[in-house]
């Protein structure tokens, strides 16, 4: 299975999964590609030795990276920090073929707008007992694909945004490489 990372931002999620997938038999990370040119996940797919791109919101929203993905032969996207909305067309070509991680527990806390602390301030700010993260398939709208995973955090006792978040981010470097690794290894045994 030949997979696709697209992230915007430092990329540690990104690089948490070109760590596991390098050990992972049938699945291969053929490309990350960014939004944005000094985004860190650049960088560090050059250190995974992964090919890396950056694309802008035209060719994004064009059709031309969706072009670029399947002439890569691309079985699977995952998005890691990805902050532009996914094409219609984007969506259908990849029907069931995209994941996305959320540092929140779905449909607590998501939609647009909902993305990095402004997603931890919330959570703090509402006083919620729990919060997490959530891997979910990628449709037409923010955040409302299935939900194939929730890892929750009791934060009832935490004094700040900040100290959700860092221990948000844990769950998510513990858990998206492995479910993302089952879920693509159950696709292709259901393919066979
Ligand atoms: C993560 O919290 C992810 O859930 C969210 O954006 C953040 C990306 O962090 N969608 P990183 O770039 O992987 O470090």
């Amino acid at each position: 299975m030949r997979v696709a990372i697209l992230a915007s931002g430092s990329g540690s999620n990104a690089a948490a999964l070109m760590n596991h997938f390098s050990n992972t038999e049938g699945i291969d990370v053929v490309l990350v590609g960014s939004n944005r040119s000094s985004a860190g996940v650049l960088e560090k797919a050059n250190q995974a030795g992964v090919a890396s791109l950056h694309f802008s919101r035209e060719e994004l929203d064009s059709g031309e990276l969706l072009k670029k993905l399947e002439t890569l032969k691309i079985d699977w996207v995952l998005l890691a920090g990805f902050l532009l909305k996914i094409p219609v067309e984007f969506c259908r070509a990849f029907e069931n073929k995209i994941l996305n991680i959320h540092p929140s527990l779905l449909p607590k806390f998501g939609g647009e707008g909902m993305f990095g602390m402004h997603v931890h301030r919330a959570v703090f700010e509402a006083e919620e007992k729990e919060s997490g993260m959530t891997i979910h398939y990628v449709n037409e709208r923010y955040d409302e694909g299935a939900i194939v995973f929730q890892g929750r955090i009791d934060v009832s006792e935490f004094n700040s945004a900040e100290e959700i978040a860092l221990e948000v981010l844990k769950l998510e470097h513990e858990y998206y490489p492995r479910v993302a690794r089952e879920v693509i290894l159950d696709s292709e045994r259901n393919i066979k």
